[in-house]
């Protein structure tokens, strides 16, 4: 059996890493402060990564799409986001959107929307969160409705993140308020259809350049046929399945950030004298600038490895370990931005570098595709189901305990 956690790059997978790479140095890092000064899309950049391909890395090949799985995926976001984290998520948020075709759409949806969401021409969103249901994803309220050979959907979305680009949206809404397990349901909304409208631009305080954005839905009509699977009530499932299959593409988009704090902070403090010598000379520094690289580099291999696991099919709990992926990459991006900005000292704390910009665009991954309290409370929930496979150690732990679940005589571990 293929072993899950064997990373290795494709070929095209290194192929798409250089041309984001390039990308990401000719056409991202340029005008990064600038698209964020203004809140605005780099439509420029983006029409590079469409021609360069990148958009094909996540779609299957039969949809015209590379097929190169989550592992490329992340090697793209990652370079991305090493220039400008911003930029890394509004790549990796089409990835998002798309996973619920991918994952549970029918061959007809795939075909529709696949082929132009591979060749860059149509942008996508998910819209999951809602004012009241954010890490309760379970408890949405905007509502669909069939009427004949529609849904009609009613209700506001909020955060969703590329809202107003993007061209295709994944909206998830409950079709069956009376059932538990079946209440939601995933239905493609195209721009421009009527009663559909961009609420709220949110300003936020980083990955300014992509914009996050309300939703609003006011009697939208979509064919009958937009019901992403063509089943209702298979939209949760639908959501979690996406969010694992994206997670480690925002762990990715956390490398990047990392990387490129750690990036500037080296270059800076090699050339930042004082007291007659480089501050990377300095003990002090050395020890922050050794940790920052430690964990970033941890932080990428276990991206890589989860997400190998991932495209192997062999993977027995993509939850947990994406979570997991997720949660200490997204945590690591946050406090190597947060050292990075240390080591820059009082230029650090000044907009008129990035290093302030990545430290604003460091918090957010903390929070969105599912907060860090959300990722480890699904690591945890995991771990306590998987511990039934640990029963031979109870023989171990102390005789008091044993005797408080068992009647019977006590086992003992020695
Ligand atoms: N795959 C398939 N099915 C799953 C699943 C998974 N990973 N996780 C749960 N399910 C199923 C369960 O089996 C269960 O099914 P049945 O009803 O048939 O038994 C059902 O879903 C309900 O599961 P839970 O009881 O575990 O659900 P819960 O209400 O306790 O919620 C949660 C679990 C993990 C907290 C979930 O709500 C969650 O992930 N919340 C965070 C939401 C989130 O990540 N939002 C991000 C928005 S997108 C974004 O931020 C992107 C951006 O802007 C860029």
């Amino acid at each position: 059996m293929e072993i899950p956690n064997n990373v290795i790059f494709s070929e095209k997978a290194i192929e798409l890493r250089e041309k984001a790479r390039e990308i990401a140095e000719k056409h991202v890092r340029p005008n990064a402060a600038k698209f964020d000064r203004d809140q605005q899309y780099n439509y420029e950049a983006a029409r590079e990564v469409a021609e360069a391909g990148l958009f094909k890395t996540f779609v299957p090949k039969e949809y015209g799409g590379h097929g190169a799985g989550v592992l490329a995926l992340c090697l793209v976001t990652e370079e991305l986001a090493r220039a400008d984290s911003g930029f890394g998520v509004a790549f990796a948020v089409n990835a998002l959107g798309s996973f619920p075709i991918i994952l549970g759409g029918t061959e007809e949806q795939k075909k529709r929307w696949l082929p132009l969401i591979a060749r860059g021409e149509k942008y996508v969103a998910f819209c999951l969160s809602e004012k009241y249901a954010g890490s309760d994803a379970g408890g949405l309220s905007v509502t669909a409705e069939l009427d004949g050979d529609e849904w009609v959907i009613h209700g506001e979305k909020k955060w969703t993140t590329n809202g107003g680009v993007a061209d295709i949206y994944t909206v998830f809404c409950v079709t069956d308020a009376t059932s538990k397990s079946r209440r939601i349901s995933a239905i493609v909304v195209e721009k421009g259809t009527p009663g559909f409208t961009i609420g709220k631009v949110e300003d936020k305080m980083g990955i300014r350049t992509v914009p996050v954005v309300e939703t609003h839905f006011d009697g939208v009509r979509v064919p009958a046929d937009n019901l992403i699977g063509g089943r209702p009530g298979m939209g949760f499932k639908h959501a979690m399945m996406t969010l694992d299959y994206a997670r480690p593409g925002v762990a990715s988009q956390a490398v990047g950030a990392a990387q490129g704090a750690l990036d500037l902070a080296l270059v800076y403090a090699n050339r930042r004298k004082q007291f007659g010598a480089p501050i990377s000379s300095f003990q002090m520094v050395q020890k922050m600038l050794a940790d920052m690289a430690m964990k970033t580099e941890a932080s990428r291999w276990l991206v890589y490895a989860i997400a190998a696991a991932v495209d192997s099919g062999h993977e027995t709990n993509v939850s947990k370990r994406a979570a997991m992926a997720k949660c200490f990459a997204t945590d690591t991006a946050m406090e190597v931005a947060t050292d990075a900005v240390q080591i820059f000292g009082g230029y650090g704390y000044m907009e008129d570098y990035p290093i302030a910009k990545c430290f604003r665009d460091a918090k957010i991954l903390q929070i969105y595709e599912g907060t860090n309290q959300v990722q480890r409370m699904v690591i945890a929930r995991s771990l306590v189901r998987e511990s039934e496979a640990l029963k031979h150690l109870e023989a171990y732990i102390p005789r008091e305990v044993q005797k408080t679940f068992r009647n019977e005589k006590v086992i003992t571990g020695t």
